[in-house]
């Protein structure tokens, strides 16, 4: 601290909004700072559970500003309607600033990222269907619509004159029969803009001046970095840059500020969409995982695909961001097995690998070579409360192995232990005596 980032070491919902809204207490600021409402990030609070797409998970705590960089792609519907929901909820959203910045999801996106999909037929990549990919291709293209341009009738006009026409010829060649009415799509969009001005700001110069004034900024990853447009699994990625040097980027700040990385490591592995995933496990213990892991998607409810933690997958991750410690999560959900496999490295054509290669064929030939650890029984809610209270030495002492073992693995220490869905069912093991 005071500039904390929190980034998915693996294909995204490794429990990011539970480890920033835990860490959020600490801090001054929470900044989403890429991705956009393909995120689907769960917090549970007592028995309330929130589930927040743009909205940075720092929102659920009073007092403290949630930031939406630059970097991130908006949706100002559904941003709406999160703010709506929350607020109905009494949660308050008047802390929220929105980067002048940030580029704008509009509805040929939404379409043309179908259409995208339909077109590519086997090779599909199971997006979330949010226009992510098409939002950000247009603002690589310089073809984007910014928050500044939708709280600015007369500039929203211009660029919708233009960017209309052009959308529907594409919208024709992929076959699909929706005509885009310009005067709707410009009233809808302003009466967004209407409604999101107080919200906008130019946020690098806010989190600039709260890191000179030494307060704590957390930034909040989404996506994780097996996801990420460079360095994830291409073309089974999403399309922003999910490592931790895009939070400098994509927050408006100097990388300078950074100080430290955490790497959301779930306990097992998951991944939803299309993709290679070396250490899936297809039989009964898979689905075993994903039943008592809940593991079906925030966003859009899709069953995940379960399977072993994989260190090789971590290693790489945390190489990338420069991991400086690992939130655990979900090792509750594997109670009750009588071992656990972890993958330390894999073997290809008779060699040792300890990296992803580029070629995803490569990576498709990559034969998973595991570690088998003993399992643990189940935690029942006295020994939840004996480890809630007593700390790291209550923890079975195989599952305190397991935890050693990655830890030997990864040469980082775990600094957060989920231990359950809820806010308090952590352990802080930042102090922990080593
Ligand atoms: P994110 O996208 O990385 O924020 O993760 P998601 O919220 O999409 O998925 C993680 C799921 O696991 C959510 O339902 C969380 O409530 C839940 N979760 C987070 N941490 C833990 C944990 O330590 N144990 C258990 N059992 N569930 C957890
Ligand atoms: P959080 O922040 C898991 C996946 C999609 C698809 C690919 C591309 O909750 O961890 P996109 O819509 O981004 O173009 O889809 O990326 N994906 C995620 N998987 N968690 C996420 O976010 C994801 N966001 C996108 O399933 O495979
Ligand atoms: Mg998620």
């Amino acid at each position: 601290m005071p500039a904390l980032v929190v980034i998915g070491s693996q294909w995204g919902d490794e429990g990011k909004g539970k480890i920033v809204d835990f860490l959020a207490e600490e801090a001054a600021m929470v900044v989403r700072f890429q991705g956009g409402n393909n995120a689907g990030h769960s917090v549970k609070i007592g028995e309330e559970l929130f589930a927040l797409h743009h909205l940075p998970s720092g929102i659920l705590r009073p007092g403290k500003l949630a930031v939406i960089g630059n970097g991130v792609v908006i949706d100002p519907g559904v941003l709406l309607q999160e703010i709506d929901k929350l607020e109905s909820r009494g949660i308050s959203a008047k802390n929220l600033r929105i980067s002048d910045r940030a580029n704008v999801i509009m509805p040929y996106h939404r379409l043309l990222d179908g259409a995208e999909e339909r077109m590519r037929k086997g090779a599909r990549v199971g997006t979330t269907g949010r226009g992510i990919g098409p939002a950000y291709s247009d603002k690589a293209s310089r073809l984007g619509v910014r928050m500044c341009d939708l709280v600015d009738e007369d500039a929203l006009t211009e660029k919708l004159k233009f960017l209309v026409p052009l959308k529907q010829l594409m919208l024709d060649a992929y076959g699909d029969p929706t005509k885009l009415d310009q005067a709707a799509i410009l009233k809808e969009y302003c009466e967004y803009g209407r409604r999101l001005s107080m919200y906008v700001a130019d946020t690098g110069a806010i989190v600039e001046k709260a890191l000179e004034a030494k307060k704590r900024v957390l930034f909040e990853g989404a996506q994780g970095s097996m996801l990420d447009i460079d360095h994830g699994t291409y073309p089974f990625v999403t399309s922003s840059q999910t490592v931790s040097g895009n939070a400098a980027s994509g927050s408006g700040v100097s990388p300078l500020w950074l100080d430290e990385v955490f790497g959301v490591v779930k306990a097992y592995t998951t991944r939803v969409g299309a993709g290679p995933f070396p250490t899936e496990i297809s039989d009964e213990t898979g689905r075993k995982i994903a039943e008592k892991g809940g593991e079906f998607g925030t966003t859009t409810g899709r069953p995940r695909r379960c399977g072993w933690l994989d260190l090789v997958v971590t290693g790489y991750t945390s190489r990338l961001s420069g991991f400086t410690g690992i939130a655990l999560t979900k090792i509750d959900v594997l109670g009750g097995f009588d071992e656990l496999k972890v993958c330390t490295h894999y073997s290809l054509d008779g060699k040792k690998m300890r990296t992803i290669p580029a070629d995803l064929r490569l990576l498709d030939k990559c034969e998973p070579r595991y570690r088998t650890l003993d399992g643990w029984e189940e935690i029942d809610n006295e020994g939840m409360k004996r480890i809630l209270s007593k700390g790291f030495g209550a923890l079975p002492e195989d599952m305190r192995r397991y935890i050693r073992f990655i830890e030997k693995e990864m040469e980082l220490p775990v600094v957060l232990l989920g231990l359950g869905r809820r806010r308090n069912e952590m352990l802080d093991l930042r102090k922990r005596m080593w």
